[in-house]
C-alpha cells in the first residue's frame, strides 16, 4: 500500500539567539560552537506556546495537501516537550484546529519521534483505522534547557514540523527499521520539570554508529544502492555527526540536507522541519528515494527510506 508524505509545513519562532549572544550567558564562543557542532542560531520560543507553533506548522501542511481539517483521521503528535502532562498536545492542536472527526495523542522518542510517529502512521493507515493522518513533530526545549549549562544550552532549539501522511497519492514507506535501548537512558534524559542532562562525547559516537547500521538495514532491504538516493535528511543534532555518517555511507555532502546552523537541534521536530524547507527551496521533489535518520533519548534511533 501506498504511503505519501502529501503535504509538509513548518514554523520557527521570529525571536534568533545567535552564538554571540550564548557568549553573554556562558562560558562560550561563536568558534567553539560553530567548529564543534555546525550551530550559528537557533530560535527561541518567548512569546510562543508549542501548540501555537504546532497550529502553524499543521496548517501549513493541511494547505499544502490540500486537506480539510475535518478529513484528518489522527493527529499523532512527537514531543518530549509537551503542553501539559495531560492531556495530550495532539488534543489540544486537534481543538485549534477544528479535526472534529478524528482521535488524536502524542508519542515520546525524543529526536527520533518524528521517525517513530511515521512508523505509527503507517500502521494507522495499513491497518484501517485511518487514511490521513497528521504527523506532527514540535518542540519548545528552550523551557527544559539549563541556560547555565554551556554544554547543553548552546544545541538546541525551539520549532515545530508537520506531514499530512495519506493512503492516497504515489509515495511509498519502502523500508524502515526502528530500534531503542534502554539500558542506556541516562546517557541524555531530563527528570520531570528538570532540565537536559547529557554526556556528549559518548553520544556522538553512538549516534554515528548506530544510524549508519540502519540505514545500511534499510539500503540493503530494498536492494538499492548508495547512489540511488536523492536526499538524505538526518535528525539535526551536530553537523559533524551528519559528516560522519554521510562518510560511513559512502554518501556525498551535497545529497544531505542541512539546516542545523539556523535553527540547532529541535528533537522531534528537526526532520520535518529540514524536509518542509528542502521541499520549499527545491532541494526535495516528487519522486525522489529519500533516507530519513535519528537517535536521541531512550536511547531510540532508526531510519526510513520513502519515496517521496
Ligand atoms: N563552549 C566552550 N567550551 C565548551 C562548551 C561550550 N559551549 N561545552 C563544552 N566545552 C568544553 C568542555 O568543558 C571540554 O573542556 P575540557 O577539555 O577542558 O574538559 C571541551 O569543551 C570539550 O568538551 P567535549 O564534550 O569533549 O566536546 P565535544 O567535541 O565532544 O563536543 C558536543 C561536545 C558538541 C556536545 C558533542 O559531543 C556532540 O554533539 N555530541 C552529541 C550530542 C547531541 O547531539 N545530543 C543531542 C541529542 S542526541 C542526538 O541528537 C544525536
Amino acid at each position: 500500500m501506498g504511503i505519501t508524505l502529501q503535504g509538509l509545513g513548518y514554523y520557527v519562532p521570529q525571536d534568533v539567539l545567535s552564538n554571540f549572544d550564548l557568549e553573554k550567558i556562558v562560558d562560550t564562543s561563536d568558534e567553539w560552537i560553530t567548529t564543534r557542532t555546525g550551530i550559528k542560531e537557533r530560535r527561541i520560543a518567548k512569546n510562543e506556546t508549542l501548540i501555537d507553533m504546532a497550529e502553524k506548522a499543521s496548517k501549513m501542511a493541511l494547505e499544502d495537501a490540500k486537506v480539510d481539517p475535518k478529513d484528518v483521521d489522527a493527529i499523532v503528535f512527537a514531543t518530549i516537550t509537551p503542553h501539559f502532562s495531560f492531556p495530550a498536545s495532539a488534543c489540544l492542536l486537534q481543538d485549534r484546529l477544528g479535526c472534529k472527526n478524528g482521535f488524536a495523542f502524542d508519542i515520546s522518542a525524543a529526536c527520533s519521534g518524528f521517525l517513530y510517529g511515521l512508523e505509527v502512521a503507517k500502521g494507522l493507515i495499513v491497518g484501517g483505522s485511518a487514511k490521513k493522518v497528521l504527523l506532527v513533530g514540535a518542540e519548545k526545549l528552550s523551557e527544559i534547557v539549563n541556560w547555565q549549562d554551556r554544554s547543553t544550552c548552546v544545541l538546541f532549539g525551539d520549532g515545530a514540523g508537520a506531514v499530512l501522511v495519506s493512503s492516497e497519492g504515489e509515495g511509498e514507506i519502502l523500508a524502515s527499521v526502528m530500534r531503542s535501548d534502554g539500558e542506556a537512558w541516562n546517557i541524555l534524559y531530563a527528570e520531570k520539570c528538570g532540565y537536559i542532562n547529557m554526556r556528549g562525547r559518548e553520544l556522538f559516537k553512538l549516534a554515528v554508529r548506530s544510524m549508519e547500521e540502519v540505514c545500511q538495514q534499510v539500503i540493503s532491504t530494498v536492494g538499492l544502492k548508495v547512489e540511488d538516493i536523492d536526499l538524505v535528511i538526518p535528525h539535526q543534532a551536530n553537523i559533524r555527526i551528519m559528516e560522519a555518517l554521510a562518510e560511513k555511507l559512502g554518501i556525498p555532502m551535497q545529497k544531505v540536507y542541512s539546516n542545523i546552523h539556523k535553527y540547532g537541534n529541535t528533537s522531534a521536530a528537526s526532520i520535518p522541519i529540514a524536509m518542509a524547507e528542502a521541499y520549499r527551496e527545491g532541494r526535495l521533489k516528487r519522486g525522489y528515494t529519500v533516507l530519513m535518520t535519528a537517535m536521541g533519548a531512550g536511547l531510540t534511533w532508526g531510519a526510513t527510506l520513502i519515496r517521496f
